[in-house]
């Protein structure tokens, strides 16, 4: 059982202060019934609302993870390891999943929250969240493939892309990928239908997160404070 005003806080939308506020200004229900102290005592799976919006008092965590390849983007897996394993004890409690998948065989930015609005909303092609990878392929990339891309494809699989970028790079066989959506093996499936099978993808950004250079594969660090509200701002919370 936590104080109500601590809980609030926890979420990091209010501080300590706004939250009792809030509460003392008769804006907070909680389980049904409006809050009259924000000394009260609650369980933080309680359902709290503000101003009528459902706010969860669980703590929430956000993580940037360096993924490296071998590891599946699932929460558990019956047969291959997960991101998860590479948290810490503590970390592999508290719900987090990853926003977004990368395949088994890709690298680079993952992020990893137990925010599930939050994820929802960057997820969704809607928010123009765009997401960037470097790519490798066999053979050469030209303007042609930056063209088919830049128009929206439709694969011989029937998968419907949205238009994307192909921003060629020095090297002939490499090239910045812009994504819009994040279909099931989506830049495979669009670089095999030019013929040009990639070889090697790594994740460099999604909206305002850019891969920390710091962070060796596998390591992990939490989003600093600007990070977070930059997602928030683009996540419209
Ligand atoms: N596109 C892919 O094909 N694989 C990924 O992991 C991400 C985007």
């Amino acid at each position: 059982m936590e104080r109500l005003d601590k809980i609030l806080a926890n979420t990091g939308r209010w501080s300590r202060k706004e939250a009792r506020e809030l509460v003392r200004a008769g804006r907070v229900t909680v389980n049904g019934a409006v809050a009259v102290s924000p000394e009260e005592k609650w369980d933080p799976a309680a359902q709290f609302l503000v101003d009528g919006m459902p706010v969860s008092g669980e703590r929430l965590v956000y993580l940037m993870l360096h993924k490296p390849a071998g590891l599946v983007s699932a929460t558990e897996d019956p047969r291959q390891p997960t991101v998860l394993e590479l948290l810490p004890e503590h970390l592999k409690r508290v719900g987090l999943f990853p926003a977004g998948r990368l395949d088994k065989d890709t690298e680079g930015l993952l992020l990893l929250t137990n925010d599930g609005e939050m994820a929802h909303r960057l997820l969704s092609p809607r928010r123009h969240v765009d997401k960037t990878y470097f790519v490798r392929v066999e053979g050469a990339l030209d303007a042609a493939d930056t063209a088919a891309f830049s128009t929206g494809m439709t694969l011989g699989d029937g998968l419907v892309c949205m238009p994307a970028g192909l921003e060629l790079l020095e090297e002939a066989d490499t090239a910045i990928v812009t994504l819009r959506e994040g279909k099931y093996h989506q830049i495979k499936r669009m670089l095999a239908s030019r013929g040009k099978p990639v070889r090697y993808l790594k994740r460099l950004t999604m909206g305002p997160l850019s891969l920390d250079p710091a962070l060796k594969r596998g390591e992990w660090r939490p989003l600093t404070g600007e990070e977070l509200a930059a997602l928030r701002t683009v996540a419209g919370l």
